[in-house]
């Protein structure tokens, strides 16, 4: 008599992330900058399922607006997917269902966060079983903020990001999130940067080869206090996504003088972040910004990388 196993499905999750510093060096000959970062996970996550199937798909739910998300190929949950089935020489495929809760295009590492709890929930469901360091080779080759999807909690990020070392945090930073209703591609404000910097060099420093994190930023991590960090938050990538979306400079605004210690833009952005003082200060910040019809939510860090859930 032969048995089959009931198919099965496997749920694994990983977090958004808010890159609390960010120095981008000079442009390289592969397209890409060395930049010097200071991620930290945060607890707005992408829930993965992922069902035995003969091929690959994939499909979206979510808090957030999923209608213009890719489903074929050029996903990359379906890249990761694929990527770890060559790899293991395994023969079927996988139906993803993904539960978004982190914008899309919004600066907050959504994408890298499918590309790793799909990792984890394949490795799981098709029993390929392999380690963590191959799968965090796997994960750097979908993408520079892949790893720390992965990895989670505070980590300084070296190279594309994709470097990653372990930052100690104490206690738990409040964030708020101003999410907008547009997307913005990271090629193209990292390309807004160089432009800024080519018509500029005359008047400014040139570029970093090396940059790195500065040490007050780990030494705020470290203490755990907010006041400390938001003197010292820094994105290269704010004046660039400024020019190319100028209105978000209001939304800074707007929560700063409403209690917030700094707002910054996420990543690429269009999503802006604030670090507050407190949950009391949270709320309020939050319904300031409801009531100037901003889509606004409420999230803590750091929260753990990519893992499997028992449901
Ligand atoms: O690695 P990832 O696919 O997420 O990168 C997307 C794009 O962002 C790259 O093609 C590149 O234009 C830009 N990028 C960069 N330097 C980095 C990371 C990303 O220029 N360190």
């Amino acid at each position: 008599m032969t048995t089959s196993a009931a198919p099965r499905v496997v749920h694994a999750r990983a977090p958004g992330k808010i890159n609390v510093f960010l120095k981008v060096g000079a442009l390289l000959e592969d397209g890409y900058h060395d930049v010097a970062t200071a991620y930290q996970a945060v607890s707005l996550a992408e829930d993965v399922r992922a069902h035995p199937a003969d091929d690959f798909s994939v499909s979206f739910s979510g808090t957030v607006d999923v209608s213009n998300l890719a489903t074929d190929g050029s996903n990359l949950a379906i890249k990761a997917a694929t990527l770890l089935a060559r790899k293991a020489g395994y023969r079927s495929g996988v139906r993803l269902e993904i539960e978004k809760h982190v914008p899309i295009a919004g600066g907050m590492g959504g994408g890298s966060a499918d590309a790793a709890a799909t990792l984890l929930a394949c490795d799981a469901l098709w029993g390929t079983d392999l380690s963590r360091e191959d799968l965090l080779e796997l994960a750097t080759q979908l993408g520079s903020d892949v790893p720390f999807a992965f990895t989670g909690g505070t980590a300084v990020g070296m190279g594309r990001g994709d470097q990653l070392s372990p930052a100690l945090a104490k206690g738990q930073f409040q964030w708020v999130f101003a999410f907008a209703d547009f997307g913005m591609s990271t090629p193209e404000v990292y390309r807004e940067l160089d432009r800024h910097r080519d018509r500029h060099s005359q008047d400014i420093f040139p570029a970093e080869v090396q940059p790195h994190v500065d040490a007050i930023v780990l030494q705020a991590l470290r203490a755990g206090d907010p006041h400390m960090l938001a003197e010292v938050l820094h994105n290269d990538l704010q004046a660039p996504a400024l020019h190319l979306e100028p209105e978000l400079g209001a939304v800074i605004e707007l929560g700063e003088s409403n209690g917030a210690l700094a707002g910054m833009i996420s990543g690429s952005g269009p999503t802006v972040a604030f670090l507050v003082a407190d949950l009391d200060h949270a709320l309020e910040l939050q319904i300031a910004l409801s009531a100037a019809r901003l889509n606004v939510v409420r999230a803590t860090g750091p929260v753990h990388g990519a893992r499997l859930i028992s449901d």
